[in-house]
């Protein structure tokens, strides 16, 4: 297993397939200004599957796909496939809004996919559209019954947490863990990028114990579990006799850097070393000049060598050049 200058072991890639998305989360997308990468510059299907096998081939065992919104990408069904084709891809998940899942739940499974998160803000429908602005909670929802019937599990509900827009709905989301089995996990805002979605992210940011205290306070307290995985990037929790889990993402009031096993692909070829972070390694261009397997694994090499720990939030700094919707979060 590939191991950092910081003497962590880096075994899990996340995927970014495209920076396109459906929906126009007020801190990940503006309205407007917006520039996507062409299809062509896209990783091509063919593309993904060499990174991943050159992944493997240096130790990566856990693999993600991200966006934008990853079931835009008309070829998802085939990456999965190549992905879940490869020996020792052992866990191979998606971050979706769920929207295009009633359709696509089923035939994700049927190609291999182990897991499915699926990101809403809010369960009230109004206060949904103003979050996530093109959102519809009804779709939202669906996608979710969706990925339940196609036997996912667990399902893992990520929200993120924004003032003035859905700090309050907190409470009704971590409800839903007591009767469903599913995981629902509370995000700190991060901003990223420079532009108007880091201003929101900044201004209308709410730590952690916040929502932690709002949630215990309505319904009742929260029992911390032992943790399973020291790379889990949430700290779990249940309610007494409760089916499912809440967890909180807290990047920002509580920084797990120290535990990070992640390296990043952006949706147009660039190894990504620390998502709060501008440092990238170029994976793309060796592909299109002819480079194999071998090529890509000395690049994810150096890539691991020179990953960054440590963000500086607190100092303003951050990913300047990268939104949150190129890197898949
Ligand atoms: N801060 C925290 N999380 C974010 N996401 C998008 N933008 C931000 C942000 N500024 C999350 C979404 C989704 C994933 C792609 O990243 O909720 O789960
Ligand atoms: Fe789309 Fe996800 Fe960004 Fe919302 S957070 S705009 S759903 S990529």
């Amino acid at each position: 297993m590939p191991t950092d200058r910081f003497g962590r072991d880096i075994n899990y890639l996340r995927l970014s397939v495209i920076d396109h998305c459906n929906l126009r989360c007020v801190y990940c997308m503006p309205l407007r200004g917006l520039r996507f990468t062409p299809t062509e510059e896209l990783l091509t299907a063919a593309e993904l599957e060499k990174v991943v096998r050159a992944a493997v081939s240096v130790g990566f065992r856990k693999f993600r796909l991200t966006g934008g919104e990853p079931t835009l990408r008309a070829d998802l069904l085939e990456i999965v496939e190549r992905m879940h084709r490869v020996p020792g891809v052992d866990d191979l998940g998606i971050t979706t809004n769920g929207i295009l899942l009633p359709e696509l739940a089923e035939p994700l499974r049927q190609a291999g996919l182990s897991r499915i998160n699926i990101h809403v803000d809010s369960l009230n429908p109004e206060r949904l559209k103003r979050v996530m602005r093109f959102g519809s909670f009804p779709q939202i929802w669906a996608g979710i019954e969706a990925a339940q019937a196609a036997g996912f599990s667990p399902i893992k509900i990520n929200a993120v947490v924004v003032r003035d827009f859905n700090e309050h709905d907190v409470v009704d989301m971590a409800r839903l863990t007591i009767e469903r089995p599913w995981h629902v996990r509370f995000i700190e805002l991060m901003p990223l990028g420079g532009g108007e979605c880091a201003r929101l992210s900044l201004s209308q940011y709410v730590p952690n114990p916040e929502t932690r205290q709002r949630i215990e306070e309505a319904l009742g307290p929260l029992v911390e579990m032992p943790q399973v995985s020291r790379s889990d990037e949430a700290r779990n929790f249940r309610f007494e006799n409760a089916e499912g889990v809440v967890g909180f993402i807290s990047p920002v009031s509580e920084p797990y850097c120290g535990d990070c096993n992640r390296m990043r692909l952006t949706s147009d070829g660039k190894f990504h070393l620390c998502l709060l972070n501008d440092d990238e390694l170029d994976v793309k261009a060796a592909l299109r000049n002819g480079g194999g397997e071998a090529a890509v694994a000395r690049i994810l090499l150096a890539a691991v060598a020179q990953k960054p720990t440590g963000h500086r939030l607190e100092q303003g700094v951050s990913t300047e050049r990268r939104a949150m919707f190129q890197i898949g979060g």
